[in-house]
Formats: C-alpha cells, sequence, structure tokens
C-alpha cells in the first residue's frame, strides 16, 4: 500500500466540489479547512460536465485556480477523474453507452452512472478524459493521489455487455461443454450449442439459471476492475510516484468483489456509511474497517467518505441524525482498526441536485453551526493522534467474507429468503466485537487468503467452497487452528453445484457431521436448544456421527437431535453450529472457544459497550477505547490520553459517548524510569 504525497500524519478532509460554488466559496472554504485542519480534499469527482462541455473541448483554467488556491492554503488533493458521471453531450452522441436493465429498458442520462463500462465509446471517453487531468495535474504540487472514478458498481445488460460477457465466460470454460456442465444446462433445456445463443441474465419467466446469474456478478467484477486499471495505468505513466486508488462501496448490490481488485489499487480506500441507529452502527463500523484492513493485506488503509452528520437509513427512506460524539467515534474507530484518516462526503453541502440533504462539514446553516464545531474537533484530534499512524493492528482471530458466496446466496431459488448471507457474517462478527477480539477478515478466493498466525476461525455461510480452500482449512486445523463454521458453509463448488452425500458438503469430514435435510424457520419462529439457548432462522436434521453434541434442539420436530457439535481434530477443534444462536448464546459460545484458543480479548473484563482496539509500532503502543453506551464506565487502563491530555491508570471513568486514545507506556521503559 502507498500513501497520498506530501503527507504526513493522519488525513482529514472530504469530497469537495468547487464546481458548484463561485469562486468567493473557494476562498472562504479554503480559510475553513485551515481553522478544521483539514488537509487533503477529494476534487473533481463529478465535474466532468464542467471539464469537457463538449467532446474534446477541455475547460480546466477553473480547476487550475482550485489546485492552485487549495496549495496556497496548505491543503493536499486527491484528484479524481469525473468518469461516474458522463455529461449530457456523451449521452446523445452515445445511446448505445447508455445502460440497460434486465428487463430491456435502456435508461437515460439524468443521474449519475448512466454508461455500460463495456461499451467502447464510453471506455474511450473515460480513458480521453483521465489522459487530460494526467498531462495537465502531473506536476501539480498539491497533487497527492489519484481517484479514479467514484463507487464502481454499475452493471448493464445492453448488447455491449453481452458480448464482453461471453469472451470472459469463453475465457473461464473454454468450450461450450465446460460452460453446460458448470451451469448445468441439463437443467431445464438450458444446454447452449452455439456460443451466439449465451445472453447475459434478462428478466425471465421464472427463477434464472443460478451460475449464470453468479457468473455474471462475477464477469462485472471483472469488467468494472478492468475498466478502472485502463484508466490506473494512464495516471500511473504520467505519474509513477503518485498513488492511484478508487473508493469501494460496500453493499450486497454491487458486483465487485474486493479482495480481488485490493492488489490492483495502491491504497485500499473504502466509503462507509452504516445505516442503523440502535447500536448496530459501531458494530457495522468495526466490521467495515477490519474488511477494509484485510483487504489491503493488514496494513493501513484509507477511510474515504462517511457522513458527518447523518445516517442514511434507506430501507426506511429516512434519514437520522449521527450526533457529534457518534461522528467522532466512528471516525476514530476508522482509525483505530488501521485507517490512515478520516474522510468525508462532502466538504460543502450543495443548494440543490439530487442530494441536497445530504450531509457536509460545512452545512446548509454554514460555519457557525454544531456540526462544523464537529468539524473542527474532529480536525484538531486527528492532528494530536498523528504519531498513531505508526501502529499497525495485530489479530489472531479470523472471520471469512465471501463475495461470492453472498452473491449465490442471493439467489431466490435458496431454500430460505430470510437468510443473508451480510447478516450471517454480521451475526458472527456481532459475537466477537461483544467478546472484546480483534478479528482479521479473510477472503477465501483471494490470491492472498493464508490461515498462517490465526488461532481461531468462524466461516459463516461460506456456501462456495473449493477443494483447495476445504483442505488449507483442515490442514490449519490439524496443526492446532479452532474452526467454527456455521450451516450453509461449504454446501456447493465454486461453480454452485451441491456436494453430494449431505451438507455440509466440502467441510463434513473435517466437522465429523453429516446433515440431511435443511429445515428453515420463518422470521419470526425459534426454536429451542438444550442449555437454555434458543435458535431461529434454521435448523438442519444432524447426526453426529464423529463429533460431540454441545448443544441439542429441545423442541419441535428435531427435539434431541443435535444443534452444535465439537470434534477435536489434530492439535484444534471444529465447532458446527446447525442453527444461528441467539446473541447472547453466539457471543458466549464463541468467547469459550477464543478462551480455549488463546485469543484473548483486547481489554479483559471490560463493560458492555466498550469497544477497545491497540495499535502496536515496535515498543509503543496505542489503546484506543469508546464508551458506546449511553452511561459512563469505568474501565482499567493506563497511559497518556490523547483525547483529553491527561495522565490516566486504574479504574478510570470514560464518559458515555466517549473515547480515550491512551499512549501506553511499554513496561520495560516504566520499569527503567522507576529505578
Ligand atoms: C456515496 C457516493 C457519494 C454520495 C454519498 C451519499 O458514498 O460516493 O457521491 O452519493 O454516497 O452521501
Amino acid at each position: 500500500m502507498r500513501w497520498p504525497n506530501g503527507l504526513d500524519g493522519l488525513c482529514y478532509g472530504g469530497d469537495y466540489n468547487p464546481e458548484q460554488w463561485p469562486e468567493s466559496t473557494w476562498v472562504e472554504d479554503v480559510s475553513l479547512m485551515r481553522k478544521a485542519q483539514v488537509n487533503l480534499v477529494t476534487v473533481g469527482v463529478f465535474a466532468w460536465s464542467r471539464l469537457e462541455p463538449q467532446p474534446g473541448r477541455y475547460v480546466v483554467d477553473w480547476l487550475d485556480r482550485v489546485l492552485d488556491l487549495l496549495h496556497d492554503g496548505g491543503v493536499k488533493v486527491v484528484l479524481a477523474t469525473p468518469t461516474a458521471a458522463p455529461p449530457p453531450w456523451f449521452s446523445l452522441a452515445h445511446p448505445d453507452a447508455l445502460p440497460v436493465t434486465a428487463e430491456g429498458v435502456r435508461l437515460h442520462h439524468g443521474s449519475r452512472d448512466t454508461y455500460c463500462a463495456a461499451a467502447p465509446a464510453y471506455r474511450d471517453a473515460a480513458r480521453a478524459v483521465a489522459t487530460m487531468l494526467a498531462e495537465r495535474y502531473r506536476d501539480h504540487p498539491a497533487l497527492a493521489m489519484w481517484h479514479v472514478h467514484n463507487e464502481y458498481g454499475t452493471i448493464c445488460h445492453c448488447p455491449h455487455a453481452a458480448a464482453a460477457f461471453r469472451r470472459w465466460l469463453r475465457e473461464r470454460y473454454g468450450d461450450l461443454d465446460g460452460l453446460n456442465q458448470a451451469w448445468t444446462g441439463s437443467f431445464w433445456s438450458q444446454s447452449y450449442s452455439d456460443w451466439a445463443q449465451v445472453d447475459v441474465p434478462r428478466a425471465t419467466q421464472y427463477l434464472a439459471n443460478p451460475t449464470q446469474v453468479l457468473d455474471f456478478r462475477r464477469f462485472w467484477s471483472d469488467e468494472l476492475l478492468a475498466a478502472y486499471v485502463e484508466q490506473r495505468d494512464v495516471l500511473r505513466r504520467a505519474t509513477p510516484d503518485v498513488p492511484v486508488t478508487t473508493n469501494y462501496v460496500l453493499a450486497d448490490w454491487v458486483p465487485v468483489d474486493h479482495a480481488r481488485w485490493s492488489s490492483e489499487v495502491d491504497l485500499v480506500a473504502i466509503d462507509h456509511y452504516p445505516g442503523e441507529t440502535d447500536g448496530r452502527a459501531e458494530e457495522q463500523t468495526a466490521f467495515a474497517a477490519d474488511l477494509a484492513r484485510s483487504w489491503a493485506g493488514r496494513r493501513p488503509w484509507l477511510l474515504m467518505e462517511s457522513a458527518p452528520n447523518l445516517i442514511y437509513r434507506y430501507a426506511e427512506g429516512v434519514y437520522a441524525g449521527k450526533e457529534p460524539d457518534r461522528m467522532l467515534r466512528h471516525s476514530l474507530a476508522h482509525v483505530a482498526r488501521g485507517s490512515r484518516g478520516a474522510m468525508f462526503f462532502q466538504w460543502r453541502a450543495p443548494r440543490g441536485g439530487a442530494e441536497v440533504f445530504h450531509s457536509a462539514m460545512v452545512p446548509h446553516a454554514g460555519a457557525d453551526s454544531r456540526t462544523f464545531q464537529a468539524t473542527t474537533r474532529l480536525g484538531e484530534l486527528l492532528t494530536g493522534l498523528a504519531e498513531t499512524d505508526a501502529g499497525t493492528v495485530a489479530a489472531h482471530a479470523a472471520i471469512s467474507w465471501d463475495a461470492a458466496s453472498g452473491w449465490a446466496l442471493q439467489h431466490p431459488g435458496m431454500p430460505s429468503r430470510h437468510i443473508s448471507y451480510a447478516d450471517e457474517v454480521a451475526a458472527a462478527y456481532r459475537a466477537l466485537w461483544r467478546c472484546g477480539v480483534t478479528t482479521d477478515v479473510v477472503c477465501p478466493t483471494a490470491a492472498t487468503f493464508d490461515l498462517t498466525g490465526y488461532r481461531m476461525l468462524v466461516l459463516p455461510a461460506l456456501y462456495l467452497m473449493s477443494d483447495a480452500v476445504a483442505d488449507a482449512v483442515a490442514a490449519w486445523v490439524h496443526d492446532g487452528g479452532h474452526l467454527v463454521v456455521s450451516y450453509l458453509s461449504g454446501v456447493a463448488d465454486p461453480a454452485a453445484q451441491v456436494r453430494l452425500g449431505g451438507y455440509p458438503g466440502a467441510l463434513r469430514d473435517l466437522l465429523g457431521v453429516r446433515a440431511e435435510q435443511f429445515l428453515p424457520l420463518e422470521p419470526a419462529a425459534t426454536v429451542r436448544l438444550t442449555g437454555g439457548r434458543t435458535g431461529r432462522l434454521w435448523q438442519e436434521r444432524l447426526t453426529a456421527p464423529d463429533a460431540d453434541p454441545v448443544l441439542r434442539y429441545a423442541a419441535g420436530v428435531l427435539a434431541g437431535q443435535p444443534a452444535v457439535t465439537r470434534r477435536r481434530v489434530g492439535a484444534g477443534t471444529a465447532w458446527y453450529l446447525s442453527t444461528r444462536l441467539d446473541d447472547d448464546g453466539y457471543r458466549d459460545l464463541l468467547a469459550v472457544i477464543a478462551a480455549e484458543a488463546g485469543v484473548l480479548p483486547v481489554l479483559p473484563g471490560a463493560p458492555a459497550g466498550v469497544e477497545a482496539v491497540r495499535k502496536v509500532a515496535g515498543d509503543d503502543r496505542w489503546l484506543f477505547v469508546f464508551n458506546h453506551g449511553t452511561t459512563p464506565v469505568e474501565v482499567d487502563v493506563w497511559g497518556e490520553d490523547l483525547v483529553s491530555a491527561r495522565v490516566v491508570s486504574g479504574a478510570v471513568r470514560i464518559a458515555e459517548g466517549g473515547v480515550m486514545v491512551l499512549r501506553e507506556q511499554p513496561p520495560r521503559r516504566r520499569r527503567r524510569r522507576a529505578h
């Protein structure tokens, strides 16, 4: 991973859209940025129609002045290519490059992302505008990093997409026999006898072919990556020393396998907008940050966008407020887990446009506002926390995340529409998070998949599993790893074909169990388990020929049969969960397994709602402690708190919504000083 050039310490700032404002506002912007200690802004993300009002006619004097002004103000720039928002002339000139839905509806200009990334005209225009920016700004002293596009994730079903999909499939399967076999063409008369018959998954009568749909998502991940790489290479050629990145969007509609993309970016950068208000936003924040750190190869990364004062509850169609203390906690939680700073969408709230009420560091009310005070406070804090940038986070527990398994489980032909991959991973992560254990995320299909150094591994609903991954997991358990597998793992191979002989196919022998039937539960139903626990969402008719039942079903059609099992394997153990344990049950079980594995909480005995993460650089250690609760708590810590500038030790009170970042003195140095 590489860093924005010319920046020391942590990055602080956000998306800056000067094209929306008169020049007099730019001057005020830079002065407010200085006041808030902003040192990095992302410029030009959606500025294509301003940069190129007519085909090939570039108007850049305004951008020259913006960059000069920022440079004079000591603010570095992440210069974006504007290719996520093609201008009106482009769409008129190239209607074939407008995106088409699965229903065959061609979408029109009027929003953003109105392109098909497989359309040659779009790719040419994108490369051309990236080339222009690279040539013009390659030597500008404000340029710290390139930001390609915005949140890659748009798919299309047009003829260009179909042709590119066929090329991708030929590459993957070689010939039609391979394709027909992988897609189970014998089912419902779907065998192809000519490549011209193979199409993108369009709206169809009833259930679509699941492997066709899965491959379409994989294809789009690769196609979008190719579009990114084209622009990146243009920028790299002009400025080999300036890092290039793009901002990942995390959502289950996104057809991007970020684990596979991460070797192509110089710095992993994510956007994160947690949607929950009931305390879950904090877990979501921790998970997103751990995911980003893992994508970055356990090295630092960057929170490129987050919301200064709103939580977007898209499902409910309503915005919820985000109080300043929560904004600070979320920002610092990302920093604690390896983000090289905190960036926002956006610097200044616009006067109009589709996202007119999205939040900003400078809100509609202006700088005389609680939001801007919080902006300034965060700037001070991040400046004071610069030394923590040297630290890295170490984890001995890991959880799996596999984009393709999530896509496969979205197919409506699955046994329960109430199972969501993201929820399954979130529930397992929540249990670990509530144990106070620091967790890495491993991506089994990534080239970098490696379990070395982990003592505990949780595989929630890892539906697709290759033999190679199953073998690697088994070898790791034999060598002393403590494995926890949940239902719907190992069921199918990478082509989404079910492994025969009983579930969980690829892991059956390792776990010593065999399930012969899934019996999903209605969303509101629960099933009693022994030990006073409950299960929900899922249950299985399970036998444990070579494992010990730890919990059994205590009611219902499965009463008396194993629900949770444990098997000793070589120097390790392998646990199987055939139902979704209630949250406390999940946490308690993982706490037992973590203790057996020697995986310790960061802050043993911390009260509920307290999150602790440690960063380490040689002898230097920083302990980030967050009280996400609504009442003050006491924690047993010591060191110099860089937030309050106090030296603390012993039972230390931390206010509700409070944060401490303790510079913990290494015991060796303390002893020396004491003598
Ligand atoms: C994303 C986009 C931004 C903006 C925000 C919403 O992160 O990258 O352009 O739409 O969401 O506030």
